[in-house]
């Protein structure tokens, strides 16, 4: 998980040399390197000034190289650069030599010779609200979109949820109570129940437009029209990101937590990134991006004052953290496929392990089984019933399991059939609670195994709880008077034991996990809302 930042800590540590790639360098105190410097490797030396002052701490780099250097307080720099290694023509290449500081367009020169000087030109960080964003999708009679040089993680975004945020409709059904079969109002709905709070979902959701009083009164009105704003969390609002608020984390929602700049001369495009390499002038390089502070603001969120969206403070309290494993790290990891982000378009070949991918996994069934084990095991007791012991752990999930909406929850499903296919109620164990649907009777939705109701039967829920006072499951803006959190932590296996019948001759364990209770996704017609994990069975 962590091998990206991994290889950033070992080029601190000394010259090394990572698998095929030799392109490694250092920053050392001179004697020491004079003694020590192997041979086939190049010392280029020069000065990062910015208005001809020197600047500390810029990142020095040789172009698409991975190994850097870090200016010291007079501006100069000692960068190291193998002159032979497993790409046979670098020491004939002609060099070039980048400088990078948060807050600056990155420099680029040639070499031709020491030193080399860097100028730094300094970003315009003020705002722009008048600025007419950059939509993403690919089209040739708008040549700036980024589609158009950016194709692979243009695709990549597209599949994501980002690209959808602002037309899911399970979003809209919930914002103005319609429903996926475009009947009757029903169920949760924001406009009706809770107007005032009409104003406060655009800011993660649909982050693009300038906030208005329009908006506040209803979001409706973005989607009538054409507008980028409708592309969600897109990439221009994405890149043009320059800072990110970390107090209070979870009340300043999405784009309010964020410092925007966008320039205030069109003709001069500026996008933020983390690459400091990227010397065409208009690029600056920014740490944030590879650090959860910049997911935070977006990803935590304290809603009519619910704690409705708290995935970032859960990371904060992982070992993840501690130990500098960021979202990034497990959401954007780079796929190892990509090799050029802008392949006939000014784009250079890179080591494919440092360019992150923009698919952003989460709830899709196939990720989340790569991140859960399901144990079943089963023991004839002395009494010569069947005891049912089930372990599940999450691993590698850098929060709760599962985090994020807080209706989504996973349900841990046992059922027992004698040699004749009778189901066996149990004889002792947990049930499910409520929230799973009731029993027997609501099963008019749907009769596929997974999206039965489930209240009562054997098995327990992993979720977040809010119910009303006639129990039913709580919006945001609705009062509960019941809570409860029986999530998974993260690498922490959970237990439970169950005892069925002797003449139990099959046992199957299904975990499912569904985006919403039973009941919201019946009220909805939401289809898909169940999606089984994995399935364990034992059998006589
Ligand atoms: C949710 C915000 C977000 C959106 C939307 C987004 N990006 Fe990014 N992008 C990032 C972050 C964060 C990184 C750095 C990831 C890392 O360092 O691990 C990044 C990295 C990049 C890079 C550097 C190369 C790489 O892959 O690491 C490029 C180029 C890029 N994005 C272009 C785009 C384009 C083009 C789009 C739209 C098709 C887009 N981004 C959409 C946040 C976003
Ligand atoms: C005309 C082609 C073109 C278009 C259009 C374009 N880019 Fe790029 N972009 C590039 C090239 C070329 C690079 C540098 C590639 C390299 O060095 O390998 C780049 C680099 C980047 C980087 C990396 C910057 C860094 O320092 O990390 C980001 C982020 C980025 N582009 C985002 C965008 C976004 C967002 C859009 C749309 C608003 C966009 N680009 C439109 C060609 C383009
Ligand atoms: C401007 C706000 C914003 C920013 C910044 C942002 N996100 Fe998101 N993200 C959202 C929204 C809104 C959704 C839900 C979209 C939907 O399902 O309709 C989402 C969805 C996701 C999902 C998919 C969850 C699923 O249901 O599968 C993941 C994973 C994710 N974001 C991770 C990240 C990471 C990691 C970062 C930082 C690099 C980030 N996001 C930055 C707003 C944001
Ligand atoms: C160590 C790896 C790891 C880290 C770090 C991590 N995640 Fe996740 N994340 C996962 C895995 C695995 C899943 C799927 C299983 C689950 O839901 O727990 C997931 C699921 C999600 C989901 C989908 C929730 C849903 O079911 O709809 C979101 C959103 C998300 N993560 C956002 C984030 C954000 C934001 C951060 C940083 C604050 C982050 N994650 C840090 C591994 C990680
Ligand atoms: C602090 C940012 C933030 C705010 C404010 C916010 N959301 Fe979300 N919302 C998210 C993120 C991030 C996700 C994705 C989490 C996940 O994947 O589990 C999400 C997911 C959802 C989903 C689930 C979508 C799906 O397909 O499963 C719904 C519905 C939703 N939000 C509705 C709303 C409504 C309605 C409001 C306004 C009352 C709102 N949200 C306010 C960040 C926010």
């Amino acid at each position: 998980v962590a091998a990206r930042r991994l290889s950033a800590v070992v080029v601190l540590g000394g010259i090394s040399m990572l698998g095929g790639l030799v392109l490694l360098s250092v920053w050392m105190p001179a004697p020491a390197l004079h003694s020590q410097r192997p041979a086939g490797i190049r010392l280029i030396t020069g000065c990062v000034l910015m208005d001809g002052q020197p600047v500390a701490g810029a990142t020095v780099k040789v172009k698409t190289a991975r190994g850097f250097a870090l200016s010291d307080a007079s501006g100069n720099f000692k960068l190291l650069h193998p002159t032979s290694g497993s790409r046979g023509d670098i020491a004939s290449r002609v060099l070039r030599i980048t400088a990078a500081k948060p807050g600056s367009f990155i420099a680029g020169a040639d070499w031709t010779g020491d030193p080399v000087y860097l100028h730094l030109q300094p970003v315009d960080l003020t705002d722009n609200p008048h600025y007419r964003w950059i939509a993403p999708h690919p089209d040739a009679t708008k040549p700036q979109q980024c589609g158009n040089c950016h194709q692979s993680i243009f695709d990549e975004w597209a599949a994501s949820s980002h690209a959808v945020s602002a037309s899911n409709p399970r979003f809209w059904n919930v914002y103005d109570g319609s429903t996926a079969n475009g009947g009757d109002a029903a169920g949760w709905n924001l406009l009706q129940q809770h107007p005032g709070g009409a104003g406060v979902c655009y800011s993660c959701h649909v982050p693009s437009p300038q906030p208005a009083a329009k908006l506040l009164r209803d979001l409706r009105r973005v989607r009538a029209g054409d507008s980028v704003h409708l592309e969600g969390v897109h990439c221009d609002f994405c890149h043009k990101v320059a800072g990110a608020a970390i107090e209070p984390v979870g009340l300043n929602h999405g784009r309010f937590g964020l410092q925007l700049a966008r320039p205030t001369q069109p003709q001069h495009p500026q996008v933020f990134g983390p690459l400091a390499d990227v010397d065409r002038g208009e690029d600056s390089y920014s740490p944030l991006y590879s650090k959860s502070q910049y997911c935070a603001s977006c990803h935590e969120g304290v809603v009519f004052g619910v704690h409705a969206y708290s995935t970032y403070s859960e990371w904060q309290r992982t070992s993840y953290a501690s130990q500098g494993v960021e979202c990034q790290d497990c959401h954007m990891a780079p796929t190892g496929l990509m090799t050029n982000i802008a392949p006939g378009n000014g784009g250079l070949e890179r080591e494919p392990r440092t360019l992150a991918s923009h698919s952003l996994p989460g709830s899709q069934p196939a990720f989340m089984r790569q991140h859960l084990d399901l144990e079943l095991t089963v023991n004839r007791s002395a009494s010569g019933n069947l005891n049912a012991g089930i372990r599940l752990q999450p691993h590698q999930t850098g929060h709760m399991t599962p985090t994020g909406h807080p209706s989504r929850h996973l349900i841990l499903h046992l059922q027992a059939w004698d040699a004749a296919g009778n189901l066996l109620p149990p004889l002792s164990g947990p049930v499910l609670p409520a929230l799973a649907g009731e029993p027997a009777g609501g099963a008019e939705v749907s009769n596929t195994e997974t999206n039965q109701p489930l209240a009562g039967q054997s098995g327990e829920l992993y979720g977040r709880t809010r119910l009303t006072a006639d129990g039913r499951p709580a919006a945001f803006w609705e009062e509960a008077t019941f809570t409860s959190d029986t999530r998974l932590h993260p690498d922490v296996p959970r237990r439970a034991a169950f005892v069925f019948p002797a003449a139990a001759s099959r046992i199957t364990a299904t975990l499912i996990s569904r985006r919403f209770s039973y009941y919201v996704a019946r009220q909805k017609g939401w289809k898909n809302n169940s999606r089984e994990l994995l399935k364990k069975s034992w059998s006589q």
